[in-house]
C-alpha cells in the first residue's frame, strides 16, 4: 500500500479519527438541543461500561471554540452518543460545520432533517435516524489543551430491531461482568 507522509502541522495534513463518526446530542439549561459530530470517542472502560467523547472546551486559533454542546453537556451532566449509518453522512457534516456557539438561531434537527425523540433516562433527546443510541450522564472529566474527554456512564441503550436481529449485535443489557 502506498502511503504519503505527513506531520503534525504541516498544510493539509489529514484529519485522523480513531473510530467511526458519533452525533452526540445534548440539551443546555433552558432544554435548547443541540447536536455535535463527533470523531474522537471510545469505549473507554468495562465494568461499569464507561464512554468518553473529546469535545472541544476553549478556543485555539481558528478550528477551536468552545462547542455549545460542550456547553450543554456542562449544564445539564448529560448527553447521548448516536451513532448513524451511511445515509447520515449529510446530516453529520451539517452537524459538524454548524454550531450554535456561532448561531444560536439554528434548529440542528430541522437543519439536518432529523427527527428528536424522548430519551428513556435523560433530558437529552435521542437522534430516531441513528440506529444506536446510547443515553448518558457523565462520570468524569479531563482537561486537556484544546478538547475536554468527558466520561460518559450509559444509562440506557436503544438499538435498531433491525440490528438487534442481526447474528453478530452485542447484546449491552446482558453482557458479562456488567456493573461488577
Ligand atoms: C467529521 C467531524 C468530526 C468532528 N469531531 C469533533 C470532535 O471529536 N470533537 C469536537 O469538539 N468537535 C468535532 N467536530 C466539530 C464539531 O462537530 C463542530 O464544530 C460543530 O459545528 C459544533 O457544533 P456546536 O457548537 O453546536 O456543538 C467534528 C466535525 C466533523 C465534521
Amino acid at each position: 500500500m502506498q502511503k504519503r507522509i505527513s506531520f503534525p502541522g504541516d498544510a493539509g495534513a489529514p484529519p485522523f479519527y480513531p473510530g467511526s463518526i458519533v452525533m452526540i446530542s445534548a440539551v443546555d439549561g433552558r432544554g435548547r438541543a443541540d447536536i455535535c459530530t463527533v470523531g474522537a470517542w471510545s469505549l473507554v472502560n468495562g465494568a461499569p461500561r464507561l464512554f468518553g467523547i473529546a469535545m472541544c472546551a476553549r478556543s485555539s486559533g481558528t478550528s477551536y471554540w468552545k462547542r455549545y454542546t460542550t456547553t450543554c453537556i456542562e449544564e445539564t451532566g448529560e448527553f447521548v452518543i448516536n451513532i448513524p449509518d451511511v445515509t447520515l453522512q449529510r446530516a453529520w457534516e451539517l452537524c459538524g460545520s454548524v454550531s450554535l456557539a456561532q448561531q444560536p438561531d439554528v434548529d440542528k434537527f430541522e437543519l439536518a432533517g432529523l427527527t428528536a425523540v424522548r430519551a428513556a433516562r435523560v433530558g437529552a433527546p435521542l437522534i430516531d435516524e441513528c440506529p444506536v443510541n446510547i443515553e448518558c450522564r457523565v462520570h468524569s472529566r479531563l482537561t486537556l489543551p484544546t478538547h475536554d474527554w468527558i466520561v460518559g456512564e450509559p444509562v440506557a441503550f436503544h438499538t435498531a430491531a433491525a440490528l438487534a436481529n442481526e447474528e453478530k449485535t452485542f447484546d449491552w443489557e446482558r453482557a458479562p461482568r456488567w456493573r461488577d
